[in-house]
C-alpha cells in the first residue's frame, strides 16, 4: 500500500498555478475551522459561503445532550460532555484580537468556550455568510470548477453549485474509532465510546471499565473516580503519568476478552465490571470527498497535503484543523489566514514537484523513525517549527512561540498530575515568555483526591 503511495507520488510533475481572479469560495463547517476562514475571508474581500450541517456554530463546543442521530436523522455531530473543561489554558484558547472574557477561568468549561464562539461570530457578524441545515453530501472536481451539492436537511431539497475554492472544515473528532474487543457480544452491560459519554450519573456506584488513555480517556477516567464505585483504567504505559490515582482508580493492561460479567486482561487477571467506555480516539471521514480530488483518504491519515492544509494535487481545496497534538484553536487560526492569503494571491505555492519533495522528505523521515504515516498530522514538538513554516511561505504574522511554550508547560504539568494541572494560571508577558502561577489551594498537590462513597 505504502509503495503504491509512493510510486504514484513519484511521477508526479505537474506546476500549477493556483491564483483564479475573483474566486468563489465553499467553506464547509462553521466550527472554529469554518468561523476563522469566515472571518478573514470577510476581511480580504472574497465571496463565500459557508455551509453548515446543523442550526448551530461551534461544533463540537456546543455540549447536545442527545446521541446517537439528531431531529433530521443525521448522525449527532459533538462528542462534548457536561463536565468537560478545556485540557489547554486561556491564552492558547483565545483566537487572535479576541481575548475569552477577563473573568473566565483559567481553564474554561465548554459552555463558557461555546458562549465565546457565539460572541466571535458576532462580533465578526459572520452568521450572514452561512447556510444552517446544509449537509454537504458530494465535491467534485469537474472542468476545473469544484461541484458542491449540498442538502437542506429539513426540506431535503438538493443543490449543486460551481466554486473555485474549498475549504473543509468538518473536524475530525466525530467518528468513533471502535475497537474489536473478543466477547464483547457477551457482555451484559453498558457499552458506549466517548463519542457518546454527556453526564456521570448512569455511572454511580458503578464498576466502569474504560479503554484507551487519550486526552477523553484519562479526563472521564478522573471525573467518574468521583462518582464510580471503581474505575478499571486498561492503558499503556507509554506516558506515565505521575498523578497520585485515587483508591478506587485501577489500572489494567489490554483486555484480553470479555464474558457476560467482566474482562480478562492480558495478564490474566479478571475484574467485574457494569459498563464499558471506549475512549478509543476517532477516525478521519470526509464520504463527501470525491476520489476527483486525488487525495488519499484513511481512517488515520489524508495525504498528500501541503503543510497539512493544501491539496497537492488540487491545490484549490484545503483541509483546516486536521493536525492534532497541537494548540488547535490557535493552530486553525493561522491555518485559515495561510489559506485566505492563498486565495488572495499574496503569496504562490511552491510547485506540485517542489511540495510533493518537501511532503516526501517528512514521510520518509517519519518511516526512518519508524512511525506511521498518521503522525504526518501530529506537530507535537514541531509545532512552533509549523508556525514558522506557515509564515515563512505566505507571509502571514507568525503564531508568537510562546504558544508553544505554554503548551508544553501544560503538558508537563498534566503528566505530573492529571488531578490538578488546572490550578495553573498562565499570563502571556511577550511573544517568547510567560508566567505560570498556582491557584489552587496550599496543599493540593499532596492531598490526595477524595474518592465516591459507594
Ligand atoms: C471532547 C473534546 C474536547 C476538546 N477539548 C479541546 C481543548 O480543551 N482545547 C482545544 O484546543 N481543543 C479541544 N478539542 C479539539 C477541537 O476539535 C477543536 O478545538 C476545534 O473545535 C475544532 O474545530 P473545527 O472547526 O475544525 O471542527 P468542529 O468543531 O468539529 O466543527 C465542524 C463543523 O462541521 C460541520 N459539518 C460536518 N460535516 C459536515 C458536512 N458534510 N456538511 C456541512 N457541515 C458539516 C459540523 O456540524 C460542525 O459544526 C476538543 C475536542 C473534543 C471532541
Ligand atoms: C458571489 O458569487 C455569486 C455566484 O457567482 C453571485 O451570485 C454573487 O452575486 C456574488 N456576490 C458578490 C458579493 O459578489
Ligand atoms: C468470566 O470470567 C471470569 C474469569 O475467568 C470468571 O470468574 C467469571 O465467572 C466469568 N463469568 C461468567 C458469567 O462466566
Ligand atoms: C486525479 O483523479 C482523476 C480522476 O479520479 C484522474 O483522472 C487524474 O489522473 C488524477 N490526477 C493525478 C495528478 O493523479
Ligand atoms: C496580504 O498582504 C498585505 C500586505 O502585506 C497584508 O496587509 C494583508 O493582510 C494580506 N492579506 C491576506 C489575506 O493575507
Ligand atoms: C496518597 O496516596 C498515595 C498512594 O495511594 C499514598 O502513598 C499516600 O500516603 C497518600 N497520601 C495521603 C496524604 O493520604
Amino acid at each position: 500500500m505504502l509503495l503504491i503511495l509512493f510510486v504514484c507520488y513519484c511521477q508526479v510533475s505537474l506546476v500549477m498555478a493556483v491564483s483564479i481572479p475573483n474566486p468563489r469560495v465553499c467553506v464547509i463547517g462553521a466550527g472554529i475551522s469554518g468561523l476563522s476562514a469566515a472571518r478573514y475571508l470577510k476581511a480580504a474581500g472574497v465571496n463565500f459561503t459557508v455551509l453548515e450541517a446543523t442550526r448551530y456554530i461551534g461544533g463540537t463546543w456546543r455540549y447536545d445532550p442527545r446521541v446517537g442521530f439528531d431531529d433530521h436523522g443525521l448522525p449527532v455531530f459533538t462528542s462534548m460532555y457536561k463536565d468537560l473543561k478545556t485540557n489547554l489554558p486561556k491564552p492558547t484558547m483565545e483566537l487572535p484580537g479576541f481575548p475569552l472574557p477577563e473573568d473566565a477561568p483559567s481553564f474554561p468549561g465548554w459552555k463558557v468556550y461555546y458562549e465565546y464562539l457565539q460572541s466571535y461570530t458576532e462580533h465578526f457578524d459572520l452568521k450572514k455568510y452561512i447556510k444552517f441545515l446544509h449537509h454537504v453530501v458530494s465535491v467534485k472536481r469537474e472542468e476545473n470548477k469544484w461541484k458542491v451539492k449540498h442538502k437542506e436537511v429539513v426540506t431535503r431539497e438538493e443543490f449543486e453549485e460551481e466554486y473555485d475554492f474549498v475549504i473543509v472544515g468538518v473536524g475530525h473528532l466525530s467518528k468513533p474509532k471502535m475497537p474489536y474487543i473478543k466477547g464483547e457480544k457477551k457482555f451484559q452491560g453498558t457499552i458506549i465510546h466517548s463519542h457518546s459519554y454527556r453526564i456521570h450519573d448512569p455511572y454511580k456506584c458503578r464498576r466502569v471499565l474504560i479503554i484507551g488513555a487519550g486526552p477523553s480517556g484519562m479526563d472521564i477516567a478522573i471525573a467518574l473516580t468521583d462518582v464510580s464505585r471503581k474505575v478499571i483504567h486498561s492503558r499503556h504505559t507509554f506516558i506515565k503519568f505521575r498523578t497520585p490515582f485515587p483508591k478506587n482508580y485501577v489500572k489494567k493492561p489490554d483486555v484480553k476478552e470479555l464474558n457476560e460479567t467482566g474482562a480478562i486482561f492480558v495478564d490474566g487477571t479478571y475484574e467485574d465490571i457494569d459498563d464499558i467506555i471506549y475512549c478509543t480516539g476517532y477516525e478521519y471521514d470526509f464520504p463527501f470527498i470525491d476520489e476527483s480530488s486525488n487525495l488519499t483518504i484513511t481512517k488515520s491519515s489524508v495525504t498528500p497535503l501541503h503543510k497539512n492544509v493544501v491539496n497537492i494535487y488540487q491545490p484549490t481545496m484545503v483541509m483546516l484543523g486536521l493536525v492534532v497534538r497541537a494548540c488547535f484553536v490557535v493552530a486553525l487560526d493561522a491555518q485559515a489566514r495561510y489559506t485566505t492569503g492563498l486565495i488572495t494571491g499574496n503569496f504562490s505555492l511552491p510547485s506540485q514537484e517542489e511540495m510533493m519533495a518537501e511532503w516526501q522528505k517528512k514521510y520518509l523521515s517519519l518511516r526512518a523513525q519508524g512511525r506511521p504515516l498518521s503522525h504526518m498530522h501530529s506537530l507535537g514538538g514541531n509545532e512552533d517549527q509549523y508556525y514558522a513554516e506557515l509564515t515563512e511561505e505566505s507571509g502571514i504574522e507568525r503564531v508568537p512561540p510562546v504558544m508553544f511554550k505554554i503548551r508544553a508547560s501544560d503538558t508537563r504539568a498534566i503528566v505530573d498530575n492529571l488531578l490538578t494541572y488546572r490550578h495553573y494560571s498562565y499570563k502571556v508577558l511577550d511573544s517568547e515568555h510567560f508566567t505560570r502561577t498556582w491557584e489552587g489551594n496550599e496543599n493540593e498537590h499532596e492531598r490526595n483526591k477524595s474518592f465516591s462513597n459507594c
